[in-house]
């Protein structure tokens, strides 16, 4: 097991960083403003191609929400001495982002919805390690995005409901079935180099595995609640398909 050097909250702005430190700090408040970023603008292109008033007004919420998380990282790092146009250059090399944007590319209303369903609820999880970062700025933020979240997850859940009874059981069974690896997948490997590195400064609290169990855990009673099936994996272990 890693041992936790740095505390939650225990270091702030101004605080003597090691270099490690500093970097994997803005590292990580570059990949969350990358995914932040990802998700408003993937919300946003879809607000018009609705007529439905319940669906639109969510979308547009979930859109401004999004927006305003990417917002909040980037003050962070500008406060860290990073201004805005050059917070791309700390992002890390991700696998994820580019098979979502192929995705994200030809997807359907029930997609999106699946996404919000799904790829938010297992976001949630990556934000609650964030909330007892060893940073406190961060931390303090992520506690505050953590109750967005959650409600992003359960308004997915009830437009999923909507889009059983609209368009029956099977087609939706059919896009958990190709959503349901991606929100695996982007918990990360199993075996990271990384990991124990993130849970030393504390800017992670569980590995890429324990992380996984928990969204499962939390995830699988929602899609059995709706009436449909935990998808049957090709491969049940990282990389999922
Ligand atoms: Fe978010
Ligand atoms: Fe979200």
């Amino acid at each position: 097991m890693t041992l936790r050097e740095y505390p939650v909250a225990s270091v702030h702005p101004d605080s003597p960083m090691t270099e490690e430190y500093r970097s994997t700090l803005l590292r990580k408040l570059a990949d969350q403003a990358r995914a932040e970023l990802v998700a408003a603008h993937t919300y946003s292109r879809w607000v018009h191609r609705t007529s439905n008033p319940e669906e639109k007004l969510h979308l547009a919420a979930l859109a401004q929400e999004e927006t305003d998380h990417w917002f909040r990282a980037v003050k962070l790092m500008e406060e860290l001495g990073v201004p805005a146009s050059r917070v791309a250059d700390y992002q890390t090399h991700d696998v994820f982002i580019p098979i979502v944007r192929v995705l994200a590319g030809r997807i359907r209303w029930v997609d999106l919805l699946m996404m919000s369903f799904l790829i938010d609820h297992a976001a949630y999880f990556l934000v609650e390690d964030f909330a007892q970062s060893s940073y406190a700025p961060w931390a303090e933020m992520s506690k505050g995005i953590l109750v967005e979240e959650e409600t992003h997850s359960d308004f997915g859940a009830h437009f999923m409901e909507v889009q059983v009874e609209k368009i029956g059981q099977a087609r939706v069974q059919r896009a958990l079935r190709k959503w349901w690896p991606v929100a695996l997948n982007m918990c990360g490997p199993s075996k990271s180099p990384h990991n124990e590195r993130y849970l030393r400064l504390g800017l992670k609290t569980r590995t890429n595995d324990d992380r996984r169990a928990a969204f499962r855990d939390s995830a699988e009673p929602k899609i059995g609640k709706l009436g449909l099936e935990v998808p049957r994996l090709l491969r049940n272990r990282y990389p999922f398909f």
